[in-house]
C-alpha cells in the first residue's frame, strides 16, 4: 500500500452511471456536513426511511464518557424490523422477488416473493411461539445458507426473540460455548449442510453441542436440507417442515422499542472468549437500509448479491437486514467461489443477472490465481458495481477485479467496518467519490473517523495511526450481551471517550483512509475475525502442549494465516504427526478457520524476565522480518530467539 500508482485518484465512473447514482461529490460533502455538525436534525430526516409503529420524537442520546457509555437512538419510537423488510412491501411488491436462492449445486435455485416471504415468515414466528419462544428471549440459529436461515431471523424479529447466529462452520464446542452464554430454549438448524458438493454435519455437530450444556435447549427445530441419516431425540428434536405445516400464516409483528435488542452475534477479541456484539431495534435497521442504498446505490428493480454467509454479520447487514428494508432483491448463494469450477461466481452473475456483485479480497485473490479464462467465459454483463469487505484489498487484487470482473466499467466500493459498526462506515459513494485502489476512502454520513498515536493524541492531515470514532452512530452496538463492563472495557477504555476500533490506519493528504489491519491479537484470516488467545486456549487445551503463542503473518490468499508456537511437555517429541493432530484439534475444539497454517515447536518462547511473552518479537519471526526484530534487551534468555529464527516456517 502507500505505492506510487494506488495513490492516484481514478475518476472512472462513467457519465451515464454517475447521472443514475444517488450522490454525487457535491451531495455527499453537504449532506456529510450536515450529518455531522447537526446529527440531531440530520437523524431524524433519515430515521423517516423506515416506518414507525409510534413515532420517534427523540433522536440521538449518546455518551462515550468513561465508566458512562451508553448508546440510545430513537429512543421513544416503536417499529418491528420483520415488519419493515416484508410487511411494508407487500402493497406494491408483493409479486416481486425478494430473494433468490442460488444453491450449491448449480442445478437449484428458487426464487421468493415478498408474498411468499411473509408467508413463511409469519408460520415460523408462529412455530417458535408454539415452542414457548417470548419477546426477549434469544434463539440460536445453526444453519447453512438456505432461504429458512432469512425466514429464521425475520420470524425472530417479528415476535420481538433476539437470534444469535452461530457460524455453520463453527465446531460443536464453539456452538456450546454459544447457546450457553446466551441460554437459548430453541435451536434451529439443519441435518446437514452442502457446500462445493461436500457434506456439513450441523445436526450431529449440534448434537454433539447440546451434551456439553445439557438442559439448556428445549427444542431443536430441524430443517431438512439433505435427508442425510441422523440421530433423533424424541421429545426435543422437530421437523421444521412439518411445524410450519401446522402452523398459521397469521402473525402480527410485535411493537419493539427502537433501542429493544435486534440480535446478538458472537465475535472475537483480543482476550477472552468471544463477546456477544448486542444490535438494537430501530437504530440498526436505519444504518443498515441506508448503507446499502448509498454505498452500492441500490435502485429499484437491481439484483443484488453479497457472498458472505449469514453467520457474519455482513450476512445479516447486507444480504437480509439492509436489502430486504429497502425492497431489494437480494441473492442468497448456498456454495463457494470454485465448485464446480472457479467460473461459478461470474455463472451465477449471468444466471440471475446481477447487478451489483459484494465479496471478500481472499475470494477474489484466490480466483485471481485461477487465471483469467474462467473469468471470460463468461459475460458479466449486468454488472453495474462491485464491493470489497473484511481486509484490506491489495492493490493488485483491486486491479483485478476492476479489469477483469468488472471489465473496467464498473466502480469499486472497498468497505470499511465491523461487527460492532452494523454496518459500514467508510467507504465510497460510487458516483460521489473519486477511487483509489487499496482504499476504504472517505466515512459514512454521520461518521467521525479519528487518527490518534498512541498516547491518543488526534492528528491531523496527513498521518498514520490508531483509527478511532469520535461520537455515535446509529448503528453501533449497543453493548456486550450481559457484561456491559466488558463493552466499556473494550472499547472506550483505551483512548477515553473515543471508540476504538483495534484497526490501524493511515490518513492521506485527500483525506482519504487507508485501513492497514487490526493492532490488537486479532487476527483476519480470510476475512474472518480470530482472537489468537481463543486459539491459544484450544492449543494449550492438548495434553501434550504446554504453552502455546499464536500470531499472524503474511499470506497469499488469506490475508493472514495462523502462526502456532508451541512448546510442548517434557515428555512429548515434536514429529510431523503431532503437528498434523494439533491442528486437526484446533479445528475439532474451534472449526475449520481457525486451522493453524503454521506450527513451528519451540523449546522455549521469548519471555521479558518478568514472564510476560514477547510477541512482538514472534510476529516478526512469522513475517519472516529477523533482521528488525527491535529491542531484545528486556528478554529473559536471549538464546530462545535463535532457536526460533533458525526454524522458522520449517514444517519438517
Ligand atoms: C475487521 C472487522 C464487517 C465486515 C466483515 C468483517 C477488517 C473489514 C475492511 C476493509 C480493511 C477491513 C478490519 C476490521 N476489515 N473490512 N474494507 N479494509 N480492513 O467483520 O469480523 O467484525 O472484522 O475486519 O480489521 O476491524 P469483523
Amino acid at each position: 500500500m502507500g505505492t506510487e500508482k494506488s495513490d492516484t485518484l481514478i475518476h472512472d465512473v462513467p457519465a451515464g452511471w454517475a447521472r443514475r447514482a444517488h450522490a454525487d461529490a457535491a451531495k455527499y460533502s453537504s449532506m456529510y456536513a450536515s450529518s455531522v455538525s447537526t446529527p440531531d436534525a440530520f437523524w431524524a430526516e433519515h430515521g423517516k426511511r423506515i416506518d414507525w409503529i409510534k413515532p420517534f420524537t427523540k433522536v440521538k442520546n449518546t455518551s462515550f464518557a468513561p465508566g458512562k457509555v451508553s448508546i440510545k437512538w430513537f429512543e421513544d419510537g416503536t417499529t418491528n424490523v420483520a415488519m419493515n423488510c416484508i410487511d411494508r412491501h407487500l402493497a406494491r411488491r408483493a409479486g416481486q422477488v425478494a430473494i433468490i436462492w442460488e444453491g450449491d449445486d448449480p442445478a437449484e435455485s428458487r426464487h421468493i416473493t415478498y408474498a411468499e416471504l411473509h408467508d413463511q415468515v409469519c408460520r415460523f414466528a408462529n412455530v417458535l411461539k408454539s415452542h414457548g419462544v417470548k419477546k426477549g428471549d434469544t434463539v440460536t440459529i445453526y444453519l447453512p445458507m438456505i432461504p429458512e436461515a432469512a425466514y429464521a431471523m425475520l420470524a425472530c424479529a417479528r415476535i420481538g426473540a433476539v437470534h444469535s447466529i452461530v457460524f455453520g462452520g463453527f465446531s460443536p464446542d464453539a456452538l456450546a460455548g454459544r447457546i450457553e452464554g446466551c441460554q437459548s430454549k430453541v435451536l434451529v438448524t439443519a441435518d446437514e449442510g452442502l457446500r462445493g458438493g461436500r457434506k456439513v454435519p450441523l445436526k450431529v455437530n449440534a448434537d454433539d453441542a447440546l451434551k456439553k450444556v445439557a438442559g439448556i435447549v428445549k427444542t431443536m427445530i430441524v430443517v431438512k436440507r439433505t435427508g442425510g441419516g441422523i440421530d433423533w431425540v424424541d421429545g426435543r428434536d422437530v421437523w421444521y417442515a412439518d411445524e410450519v405445516a401446522k402452523a398459521s400464516a397469521d402473525c402480527a409483528p410485535v411493537e419493539m422499542n427502537a433501542e429493544d435488542p435486534l440480535f446478538l452475534l458472537y465475535t472475537s477479541g483480543s482476550t477472552g472468549a468471544p463477546k456477544g456484539v448486542v444490535h438494537s431495534t430501530g437504530g440498526y435497521l436505519v444504518f443498515a437500509s441506508m448503507t446499502h442504498q448509498y454505498v452500492f446505490d441500490y435502485h429499484d428493480g437491481d439484483i443484488y448479491w453479497c457472498t458472505a454467509d449469514v453467520g457474519w454479520v455482513t450476512g445479516h447487514s447486507y444480504i437480509v437486514y439492509g436489502p430486504l428494508a429497502n425492497g431489494a432483491t437480494t441473492l442468497m448463494f448456498e456454495g463457494i467461489p470454485n465448485y464446480p469450477s472457479t467460473s461459478r461466481f461470474w455463472q451465477v452473475v449471468d444466471k440471475h443477472k446481477v447487478n451489483i456483485f459484494y465479496t471478500a479480497p481472499t475470494a477474489i485473490r484466490s480466483l485471481m490465481g485461477a487465471g483469467e479464462e474462467p473469468v471470460k467465459q463468461t459475460s458479466r454483463a449486468s454488472l453495474r458495481l462491485l464491493g470489497s469487505v473484511g481486509e484490506p484489498i491489495n492493490p493488485e487484487a483491486w486491479d483485478w477485479y476492476h479489469r477483469v470482473v468488472g471489465d473496467g466499467r464498473c466502480p469499486i466500493v472497498d468497505t470499511w467496518w465491523q461487527t460492532e459498526t452494523g454496518g459500514i462506515l467508510i467507504s465510497p459513494l460510487p458516483g460521489a467519490t473519486a477511487l483509489k485502489p487499496g482504499s476504504a476512502t472517505l466515512p459514512f454520513f454521520g461518521v467521525m473517523p479519528e487518527v490518534v498515536d498512541a498516547s491518543g493524541a488526534v492528528l491531523t492531515g496527513a498521518c498514520e495511526g490508531n483509527l478511532v470514532i469520535a461520537d455515535s452512530w446509529p448503528g453501533q452496538m449497543r453493548t456486550v450481551y450481559g457484561d456491559h463492563e466488558r463493552f466499556m472495557q473494550t472499547y472506550f477504555a483505551t483512548y477515553p471517550g473515543k471508540y476504538f476500533t483495534g484497526d490501524g490506519c493511515r490518513r492521506d493528504a485527500d483525506g482519504y483512509y487507508w485501513i492497514t489491519g487490526r493492532v490488537d491479537d486479532v487476527i483476519n484470516v480470510s476475512g474472518h475475525r480470530m482472537g489468537t488467545a481463543e486459539v491459544e486456549s484450544a492449543l494449550v487445551a492438548h495434553q501434550k502442549v504446554s504453552e502455546a503463542a499464536v500470531v499472524g503473518f503474511p499470506h497469499d490468499i488469506k490475508g493472514q494465516g495462523i502462526y502456532a508456537y508451541v512448546t510442548l511437555m517434557s515428555d512429548a517429541e515434536p514429529s510431523g504427526e503431532l503437528r498434523k493432530e494439533l491442528v486437526a484439534w484446533v479445528r475439532k475444539e474451534i472449526g475449520p478457520i481457525a486451522a493453524p497454517d503454521v506450527i513451528q515447536f519451540a523449546p522455549g518462547l521469548p519471555k521479558t524476565r518478568s514472564g510476560k511473552i514477547m510477541r512482538r518479537i514472534l510476529r516478526k519471526i512469522a513475517e519472516d522480518e529477523v533482521g528488525a526484530l527491535g529491542d531484545t534487551s528486556t528478554l529473559a534468555d536471549p538464546a530462545v530467539v535463535d532457536d526460533l529464527i533458525k526454524n522458522r516456517h520449517s514444517q519438517k
